[in-house]
Formats: C-alpha cells, sequence, structure tokens
C-alpha cells in the first residue's frame, strides 16, 4: 500500500490545479493560523514568491478574514485601504476560511490579474473545496 502524501504536497497539488484550469486565478495559495500566535502563517501556494509570509489578525485582506470568519471578496484592490499589495499585476482576490469543527483555521487566497472576475460561483466552488481541505488537515 503507498504511504499517504503529506499534507503540504496535496495542497501544493490543489493550488496548481485551480491556477492551471481557472484562468483568472492567477496566485493560488493557503495561509494558516500559527499556532497560538495572532497571526498567518503562508503555506503551499502557486504563482509569484510573496515577501508576506506573515500577516498579522487584522492586516490587509487574509488578516480580515482571520477575524471576520467570513469569505472577503475584492473586485478593486486598488479601492481597498486595508489591503497588502503582493504583486503589482493584482487587480482583485477572493479569500474564503477554512473551518474545521467549527474553527476558522486558515484560508484559501486567490489573487487574480482580471478586475471583478469573482462571482458566487467562485464562493461555493472555493468553500466545497476548503471543506474538503479541512478533510484532509
Ligand atoms: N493581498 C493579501 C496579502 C496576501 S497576497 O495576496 C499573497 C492581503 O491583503 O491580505
Amino acid at each position: 500500500e503507498q504511504p499517504e502524501k503529506p499534507v503540504n504536497e496535496r495542497l501544493l497539488e490543489i493550488c496548481a490545479l485551480l491556477e492551471e484550469k481557472i484562468p483568472y486565478y492567477n496566485w493560488v495559495g493557503f495561509y494558516f493560523k500559527n499556532g497560538e500566535k495572532n497571526e498567518l502563517k503562508l503555506g503551499p501556494y502557486v504563482g509569484a514568491p510573496t515577501d508576506h509570509t506573515i500577516i498579522p489578525f487584522g492586516k490587509g485582506i487574509c488578516g480580515q478574514v482571520a477575524i471576520s470568519n467570513q469569505n472577503f471578496v475584492v473586485p478593486d484592490v486598488s479601492a481597498q485601504d486595508n489591503y497588502i499589495a503582493c504583486s503589482i499585476t493584482v487587480k482583485s482576490e477572493i479569500v474564503v476560511p477554512i473551518f474545521v469543527q467549527n474553527e476558522n483555521i486558515g484560508q484559501i487566497d486567490i489573487d487574480s490579474n482580471t478586475i471583478d472576475p469573482f462571482t458566487d460561483m467562485d464562493e461555493r466552488f472555493l468553500e466545497f473545496v476548503c471543506k474538503k481541505v479541512a478533510s484532509i488537515l
């Protein structure tokens, strides 16, 4: 019997698949709560490298989702004041929290180089992905 792949390898494959299959998903990554600290830590991702490997709760779109426990869809990042820019090519962003036993333990973060591409279907789809992810953590 094959041993199970490490979780981070599986998460990276999910990132790669999403980035490859959905043309307006240009950076796809996971952030997870960093132990007992009030911050997020970057997990597996696909796309341009980012300096933002640690994000304090409340900072940027990701940090806000760590506190709100709700999806955050940003159609136009230039209209956000609490936003952390990772790359100048990014025009929009969606962040969907991951719940394990009703606790927000992290999130999927997707950046797009297209303005306003995300619909309700993206939210429903990414909620589904996050449930699957929760089940393998
Ligand atoms: N834009 C995010 C930071 C993470 S990067 O998109 C990879 C934010 O405002 O939280």
